[in-house]
């Protein structure tokens, strides 16, 4: 691992890129897990051609439970648990979310809490590419580098009521130990979002999840889908309360638990994370 010292911050000590180890399993743990693994995709199969046909988030819900037992928590800064209205306090369409990345299935957890559709807005060199939450999927199985390949480039975000709007303005996932230097500035941001409105509600979501489905570099689709039933899906959200776009570096530090000694520095940005991915599959 020496060799990847480069990429490991000098402050903080942290490698933002290097991937969960994840530990290997027995061969009769692996068979047990297959034949569960048929079982459930067999009884859940006649709910994957509703879903496909419907795309109800409540049949996700129950597919993802069944498969991954699915469990997202969410808390909302400054509401107690039992008072927390799903319509008031989940994202929706009056405000916009600034969330960290570093999980294929960020966005498919966002899109769950969602009061409507959802689209994820994922910056890189001051600009905003926008996906749907299968298109993130992917982006993010494949490395997340490639970003020209699964969103489209826009230059404004439509004002569109019903339309929920997350943001990853690292622009590429990291393995979670940090928050990666943001992708795009306070002004070309500000710019993007001016048809919402001056007085945009900009709001921070901190999505934490069993590191070893952290997906900073490439995974098979196979290889993640079986993580994901071996250590089932359980992520805690946390929604911070609205506050003002810029700078855009303090939403980056609460993004982070308010510790701004654990963001690594500057350098580690996606071209960085370009370079090492290219030394760590020559290894
Ligand atoms: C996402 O967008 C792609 C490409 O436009 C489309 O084929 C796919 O059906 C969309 N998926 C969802 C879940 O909306
Ligand atoms: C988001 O950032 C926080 C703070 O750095 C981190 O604890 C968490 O693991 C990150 N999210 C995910 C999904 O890893
Ligand atoms: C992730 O899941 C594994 C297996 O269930 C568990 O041993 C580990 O403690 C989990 N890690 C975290 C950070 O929750």
């Amino acid at each position: 691992m020496e060799k990847f010292s480069d990429w490991r911050d000098k402050g903080t000590g942290i490698a933002p890129f290097l991937p969960p180890s994840v530990a290997s399993i027995s061969v009769a743990g692996k068979v047990g897990y297959t034949v569960l693994s048929v079982l459930k995709i067999i009884l859940v199969s006649p709910l994957v051609v509703v879903y496909v046909l419907s795309g109800s988030k409540i049949v996700f819900g129950i597919i993802a439970l069944i498969l991954f037992d699915w469990q997202v928590d969410v808390t909302v800064q400054g509401v107690k648990r039992r008072l927390v209205d799903k319509r008031e306090h989940y994202p929706h369409g009056d405000a916009v979310y600034v969330c960290n990345s570093s999980s294929a299935v960020d966005a498919h957890v966002l899109d769950s809490i969602a009061n409507g559709e959802s689209q994820f807005l994922v910056a890189r060199d001051n600009q905003l590419y926008r996906m749907n939450k299968s298109q993130y999927m992917q982006f993010a199985l494949d490395g997340s580098l490639d970003v020209k390949r699964y969103g489209k480039e826009i230059h404004s975000v439509e004002k569109c009521p019903d339309q929920v709007t997350f943001i990853f303005a690292e622009g590429t996932c990291s393995n979670g130990k940090t928050v990666l230097p943001f992708e795009i500035d306070d002004n070309h941001l500000a710019e993007a979002l001016e048809p919402l409105g001056s007085n945009l509600a900009v709001q921070v979501i901190h999505l934490k999840i069993n590191a070893s489905l952290t997906t900073p570099l490439k995974v098979s689709k196979w290889e993640f889908i079986s993580r994901a039933i071996v250590n089932g899906v359980h992520v805690k959200v946390k929604i911070y309360e609205p506050q003002a776009l810029k700078p855009l570096e303090r939403l980056r530090v609460v993004m982070n638990d308010g510790n701004k000694f654990k963001l690594v520095s500057k350098t580690l940005n996606v071209e960085a994370k370009r370079k090492f991915v290219e030394e760590y599959e020559k290894r």
